[in-house]
């Protein structure tokens, strides 16, 4: 059990603590910055979570990756420049949801002490993410990234807090608070049902212009509808919104798992976002890493992105070989901002409890794609 305040011994063998440090430090060596800040704030954001014994089941049944890590990495990366190292944790790792809350405060609180974030606007909200009967699948969750080997800090919390029926109301509420009321009514419209707004995210710290950002999810979407979706953000992205998602998901529906959007706002423009981006969870459209990997490299390329830091990671985070698993490659993400050059994001899983086997079949004949059982880890 996870204990609220000091960490719990765990049991024997590997630690989470550990196998995080080592994927956290072989990820920032990949990208060639952000190790040294990376492990200096990755104790106090592990802290409760480091001495759970990776030979015990996960803790909880965490919504941050599929074994229930609560962990995950990922690389973003940009035409010309180095590719920037980013983890997301799930401090308080727990399917106590009032607890998960409670731990997960904490830990922002200790970021703050560390002089990494303000949780002032956080504060602001919490009433509406932090109800006395909280629904899960998750409270809170905190992301650190590096560019240029500065902590960056972000937070994402659940609309579905009050329940999913409430999730429109409390993006709603939230965004109103923070000064983009005026922004709601046309979010609404991309959101099929109110609980499909997905996370509501805020950068916290040391931002040039921090972002609000509010994540929607699309089920039975095609790449055209999506481009559409990708509308409501002025700028030349919409072409390649759509062949992005053709060249990692090559289906014409995405049925197996949903598209999710991310509409960003900014006080320079408060009434509608300024940035889009769609998040294609490639590990339901492969049969294995190695696909999923050289659809990446595909979609880097395809933007003059540098691919070799990816192969790096992938070296890094796991000695088992691409075609073994699937998974390891979450999502792919494809990013557009204020007239920037379009980045691209290799999510990546940290497979601390399980892998995930290849699909046999290819995807499409009898049989194919449906998820395997999960096999133990590595
Ligand atoms: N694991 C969840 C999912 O696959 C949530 C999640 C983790 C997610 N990382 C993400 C969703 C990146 C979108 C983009 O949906």
């Amino acid at each position: 059990m996870l204990g609220d305040s000091e960490g719990s011994p765990g049991g024997p063998g590997p630690r989470l603590g550990e196998h995080v440090r080592r994927q956290t430090a072989a990820l920032c060596e990949a990208a060639g910055t952000g190790k040294d800040a990376a492990l200096g704030l990755l104790d106090t954001m592990l802290e409760p979570l480091a001495p759970l014994s990776l030979l015990d089941p996960p803790n909880a049944r965490s919504f941050v990756s599929d074994d229930h890590s609560p962990v995950e990495l990922s690389l973003a990366f940009s035409p010309g420049a180095a590719p920037v190292p980013r983890v997301l944790l799930e401090p308080g790792y727990t399917d106590d949801m009032v607890r998960s809350g409670r731990i997960g405060l904490r830990a922002a609180e200790r970021l703050a002490g560390r002089g990494v974030l303000s949780c002032a606007r956080l504060r602001t909200l919490s009433d509406i993410f932090f109800p006395a009967v909280p629904h899960g699948p998750f409270a809170l969750w905190l992301a650190l990234e590096f560019p240029d080997g500065r902590p960056r800090a972000k937070v994402y919390l659940n609309p579905a807090a009050d329940g999913p029926g409430r999730a429109a109301d409390a993006v709603a509420e939230a965004l109103a608070r923070l000064g983009f009321g005026n922004a709601f009514a046309a979010l609404r419209r991309q959101a099929g049902r109110p609980e499909d707004f997905l996370f509501f995210a805020l950068d916290l710290g040391a931002w040039p212009a921090p972002r609000v950002k509010v994540y929607v999810r699309h089920r039975d979407f095609s790449a055209a509808e999506a481009a559409g979706v990708s509308r409501a953000v002025a700028g030349d992205h919409p072409g390649r919104v759509e062949e992005f998602i053709g060249l990692v998901a090559a289906e014409r529906r995405l049925r197996r798992r949903p598209l999710v959007s991310c509409f960003s706002f900014t006080r320079a423009c408060p009434d509608r976002p300024s940035g889009y981006s769609v998040h294609v969870p490639v590990r339901d459209y492969v049969q294995d890493d190695r696909q999923a990997r050289d659809r990446a490299v595909d979609a880097l390329r395809r933007y003059g992105i540098d691919d070799r830091p990816l192969d790096r990671a992938l070296a890094g985070l796991t000695s088992r070989s691409l075609d073994a698993g699937v998974g390891l490659i979450a999502y792919l993400t494809l990013a557009h901002a204020d007239r920037c050059p379009p980045r691209v994001t290799v999510y990546l899983s940290s497979e601390a409890y399980r892998v995930k086997p290849a699909r046999r079949s290819a995807l499409g004949a009898p049989g194919g794609g449906e998820p395997g059982p999960m096999l133990a880890g590595r």
